[in-house]
């Protein structure tokens, strides 16, 4: 059965001790919950990654990463490996963010080339992808979510599948307080799944969990996240807070 997973990511947010200091009280607040069926997942920016690891160690917490370079190795000044996150001890990383596709050139190519090298050292992806405002006045939000699927994870084989987890995020509804509403989230989510089933199996499909992201906050992350094919949340500015992020962790 797929999971439920509220994965935080914290962006360019938070020094070394804000990090530790929210990474302390989403353990605390976590350990009271029986968390069955859900992940939660927090991820800070890289330099914070080992302090916050310490900070879960031992909890049902997990550490991601919100990005990584495709190269093994070599002269590529500022950039992180795989190699290196799970050096660390990390076993997630999130790539296609929005914010990485935007404002720094991220193509489906170079994406795909991220997802090879995060499966070869046994990461699990994270793969965001979703339309910009006038895809979606124009109606071409399905046909955009399908190719940016498709050129980013269509070529892997069935069975890396078990490794990934898809994050529909509509560019329109991230940090700007608009949502999506739960039926155009359903909608969109129904038809991604339906695509990969398409191309690879029923069962692929039935398993791999789709996450929503984009202006989730406890106020609307209820209806969001008790649609069908709905399996959790992205979450940016509420998982800025511990209580607003355990809050959505107890919204399903
Ligand atoms: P938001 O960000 O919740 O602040 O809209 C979501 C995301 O970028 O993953």
């Amino acid at each position: 059965m797929r999971k439920q997973i509220v994965a935080g990511n914290w962006k360019m947010n938070k020094n070394v001790q804000e990090s530790i200091k929210l990474a302390n009280e989403v353990v605390a607040n976590v350990k009271e919950l029986a968390l069955n069926n859900t992940r939660v997942i927090v991820t800070p920016t890289f330099v914070n990654l080992s302090s916050v690891l310490k900070a879960t160690e031992g909890s049902a917490v997990e550490v991601a990463a919100q990005n990584m370079h495709q190269a093994k190795s070599g002269a590529f000044t500022g950039e992180i490996s795989a190699d290196m996150l799970t050096s660390l001890g990390i076993k997630t990383v999130i790539l296609g963010h929005s914010e990485r596709r935007e404002y720094f050139g991220e193509t489906d190519a170079i994406l795909a080339e991220k997802v090879n090298a995060a499966l070869e050292n046994k990461l699990e992806v994270i793969f965001c992808f979703g339309e910009v405002l006038e895809d979606r006045k124009s109606e071409n939000h399905f046909n955009v979510v399908e190719s940016q699927i498709k050129n980013g994870l269509f070529h892997l084989e069935a069975s890396a599948w078990k490794n990934i987890v898809l994050a529909y995020e509509p560019v329109w509804a991230i940090g700007t307080g608009e949502t999506a509403s739960p039926e155009q989230a359903q909608e969109m989510h129904a038809f991604i799944r339906k695509i990969v089933a398409n191309k690879y199996t029923k069962e692929v499909a039935e398993n791999v969990s789709i996450l929503y992201g984009g202006s989730v906050k406890p106020s609307n992350a209820k209806e969001i996240f008790s649609k069908e094919d709905v399996d959790g949340g992205l979450i940016g500015g509420a998982a800025l807070n511990a209580n607003d992020f355990v809050a959505l962790v107890k919204s399903f």
